[in-house]
């Protein structure tokens, strides 16, 4: 089954573009907010980095979410479409001194820090500003995601956090710090994570390190998870809204949550995913020897996923009903990896047809470059479409 569009606005506008189903978005906040409404003391942090669309960015602060941001820039953009700062946590493995203080002027709810020398220098830059800093403690669990490396995060061998032999040596130093208010604990282990039991392993780790704390009589208000659920890139439109009830539950059942404290999810892709499609139009189809190619006027420039993680999108040519041909469908970047499938089956390619990249609204729009001095993608939402 394909996708519903409005091709008939799409004539008048330059392509490629990203079409944001702002609908979908809708519902699949409403799913977010409806579950988490089960349990007095469940937050959720939209992970901005997904995609920061000032459009999406107010539908999604409209439904009460607040915001993870790993920059200055995303702060900048999460404080200008209206997130309140008490509701914005800051990760990231290089924070800069500019970025640090711009939190600290925001007065933002929480650092996630995710090593010694930057709690000193966050120590330093609020003692500065006569502020004090309230900080998590991004601990590596050390818990494999059933994922692409590219985006695992959680491993003992990756940059991310800070060990968990070193977790009691870093709090220690916390509690000494003027400026420092230590207040949870905060863990991502990767992205596109489907298997629950990778959940429940994040969670055993948790429960482990809370024991640990609990016996040096360290009490937190507060764990953040991190998020990482994943959505089905093979059917988009099976179960477009993410399963956020067995989600939530997952960590229901298996986090040893004490009766005072919050747990904090950041969820980027299972919001922003399903809604937003790349549509391109066929500039030329071209005989090679053994194959056809379906040449579009997007590129990996406009949608990096496939070259970068070798991922798969699902290609719809919205155009035709035609019976079905077999093409490669490749941008028009000069490198080879500028492809975006091999041997699809699509509806006969004429030129000038649409073709949609669906699943591309996280980590698509966002991480268009301007690689061979190309123009960024715009996005359209179906509101300004109707
Ligand atoms: N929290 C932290 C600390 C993160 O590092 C990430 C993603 C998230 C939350 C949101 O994760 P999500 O719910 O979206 O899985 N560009 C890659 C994904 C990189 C994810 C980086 N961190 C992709 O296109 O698949």
């Amino acid at each position: 089954m394909k996708g519903t569009f409005p091709t008939h606005k799409f004539r008048e506008l330059r392509t490629p573009f990203y079409y944001y189903d702002t609908e979908l978005l809708r519902e699949t906040l409403a799913a977010v907010t409806g579950e988490i409404a089960r349990y007095e003391n469940y937050k959720v942090h939209y992970a901005i980095k997904s995609n920061a669309n000032p459009k999406l960015l107010s539908i999604i602060r409209e439904s009460g979410l607040g915001a993870d941001c790993v920059s200055g820039g995303e702060i900048r953009a999460a404080v200008k479409a209206g997130f309140p700062a008490g509701k914005i946590v800051f990760a990231g493995v290089g924070k800069a001194d500019w970025e640090i203080n711009l939190a600290l002027d925001y007065d933002i709810f929480c650092f996630n820090v995710e090593s010694l020398p930057e709690l000193d220098v966050i120590n330093e830059l609020a003692k500065a500003k006569d502020k004090t800093a309230r900080v998590a403690f991004r601990i590596n669990p050390d818990v494999g995601a059933h994922t692409h490396a590219n985006i695992t995060t959680g491993l003992a061998e990756n940059k991310f956090g800070i060990s968990m032999q070193d977790m009691d040596r870093v709090v220690d130093a916390a509690l000494e710090m003027s400026h420092i208010q230590f207040v949870g604990l905060h863990f991502h282990i990767g992205s596109q994570i489907l298997d629950m039991g990778d959940f429940v392993a994040l969670c055993n780790r948790i429960n482990e390190l809370q024991d640990r704390l609990e016996a040096r009589h360290i009490r937190i208000d507060h764990i953040n998870v991190g998020g990482g659920l994943g959505i089905d890139y093979r059917h988009p439109n099976r179960q477009p809204v993410p399963d956020f009830k067995s989600y939530f539950a997952t960590y229901a059942k298996n986090l040893r949550l004490r009766p005072h404290q919050t747990l904090h999810f950041e969820p980027g892709r299972a919001i922003t995913g399903q809604c937003g499609s790349l549509i391109s139009r066929v500039l030329y189809v071209k005989q090679g020897t053994n194959k056809q190619f379906a040449i579009l006027d997007a590129g990996f420039t406009d949608l990096i996923r496939p070259a970068l993680y070798q991922a798969y999108h699902k290609i719809e040519n919205i155009t035709s009903e035609e019976a079905t041909e077999t093409y490669d469908v490749v941008g028009p970047i000069c490198e080879s990896s500028d492809v975006f499938g091999k041997a699809i089956d699509l509806n006969k390619v004429h030129r000038g047809d649409f073709v949609a990249l669906r699943s591309a609204g996280a980590y698509g729009e966002i991480m268009a470059s301007g690689y061979n001095c190309r123009e960024l993608p715009q996005g359209y939402t179906s509101d300004e479409l109707v």
